[in-house]
């Protein structure tokens, strides 16, 4: 791939740091998004590439682990030693004592949890440091603790339990394991919401609004009214004191932009267009999207469910794109559609392809250790404690 310095951009013009964030140039280490790939990469159209992973591979042995989420392209998942959802990779990257380097291919946060999970003579590198997810950009530590200052304000922290989706900084899972709560993933969520309502009243549910929400009434039993949205953009979180006071759980005002895509216009015009249509849908959608589901589950649940269905059926699945696809061409006897007509890639998780990956292949061969993820050891302690409880809740 060229990589294009900034005068080529447009010369004469002084790129603002936004352009170049969006370009994934730049450092920009508290966020998810936009840090610096440094190195040459093979060109994508190198006819050779494939050959080359499987020599860089070959050449490392057992001294590598590949890691491939279910969201991952074709031709990374090709590589992988293990994929999964990021619940099933975490165990995955704990479970590699041996492993010297975890090549993760997913995004940052994903890395973050196998650095911490792992021991200190283990690298995990992530071949495109741009891999990020806006979602996990939607809480802040410095917003999180101001949200933590308003429940303590209103009497409420006391009995307040954090529940933080895996899909958050390192940084805020610290904050979870100092304040005694839990990490979950989109297939514990529902144990984790239960685990957390019997060491408090409250929970604190971040940084996925409709996880949370969906959790808490369509597993739980809880109503909307037992749920509020705390905004951290606002003072107070745009709640009373009242409010925070009456909640069972408090919503943190973010989502993930792939899955906030469906509608349910799109499982309408999903059930007009494919007869008898089952529509099985991802807990980040919204609510209203998983009501009008046939079924709701995490990308394990959804590879499950289609490896089970009878051959015949149809089916419409409101997740990731690439997991989509690869659905379909795994199962030729079952129809299988996306939710939505438009297409919806998670374009960060697709930073991650074969050029970036032969990359970190051939420099690990070639005795450099590029893109490692790192967490600072105060951090990683607490979040380590919020991520072994996690681990610790009753099984799926
Ligand atoms: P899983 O928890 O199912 O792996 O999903 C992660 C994710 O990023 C979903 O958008
Ligand atoms: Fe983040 Fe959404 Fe991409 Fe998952 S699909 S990594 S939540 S942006």
């Amino acid at each position: 791939m060229t990589t294009l310095s900034a005068p080529d951009l447009m010369p004469g013009v002084e790129p603002s740091p936004l352009a170049l964030l969006l370009l994934g140039r730049q450092r920009d280490l508290g966020s998810e998004r936009g840090v610096d790939c440094p190195g040459e990469l093979p060109a994508a159209a190198d006819p050779s590439l494939v050959e080359r992973a499987r020599a860089a591979k070959a050449a490392l042995g057992d001294r590598v682990f590949v890691l491939g989420h279910h969201y991952q392209r074709d031709e990374v998942i090709a590589f992988a030693d293990v994929t999964g959802d990021s619940f099933r990779l975490a165990q995955q990257a704990a479970a590699r004592p041996e492993a010297e380097f975890l090549v993760f291919c997913g995004v940052h946060f994903m890395a973050e949890s196998a650095d911490i999970l792992t021991s200190a003579h283990q690298a995990v590198l992530l071949p495109d440091l741009a891999a990020g997810c806006s979602m996990a950009d939607m809480a802040s530590f410095e917003q999180v603790e101001r949200c933590w200052e308003d429940l303590v304000a209103a009497g409420v922290a006391g009995q307040t339990v954090p529940v933080t989706y895996m899909n958050s900084s390192a940084a805020i899972k610290g904050f979870t394991g100092r304040r005694g709560g839990t990490i979950c993933t989109s297939s514990n969520a529902a144990a984790a919401l239960r685990w957390a309502l019997e060491q408090g009243s409250k929970v604190l549910f971040l940084p996925d609004q409709h996880l949370g929400r969906n959790t808490a009434v369509r597993e739980l039993g809880l109503t909307l009214e037992d749920c509020v949205v705390y905004d951290p953009h606002k003072s107070g979180g745009g709640l009373t004191v009242e409010q925070l006071q009456r909640a069972t759980v408090i919503l943190w005002k973010g989502h993930c932009s792939v899955h906030g895509r469906f509608t349910l216009e799109s499982v309408r015009e999903v059930r007009e267009r494919v007869p008898g249509v089952q529509v099985l849908a991802h807990p980040e959608c919204r609510h209203e999207v998983v009501q009008a589901a046939d079924l709701v589950g995490s990308t394990d649940f959804i590879i499950r469910t289609l490896d089970a269905a009878p051959a015949g059926s149809s089916w419409a699945i409101g997740t990731e794109l690439n997991l989509v696809r690869r659905l379909a061409g795994a199962h030729p006897d079952k129809t299988v559609v996306f939710l939505d007509k438009t297409v919806c890639f998670c374009s960060t998780m697709n930073r991650i392809d074969l050029p970036h990956l032969v990359w970190t292949l051939e420099s690990l061969v070639a005795g450099r250790v590029p893109n490692r993820i790192t967490v600072e050891p105060g951090t990683a302690g607490y979040a380590r404690a919020a991520l072994d409880q996690m681990l610790a809740l009753p099984a799926r």
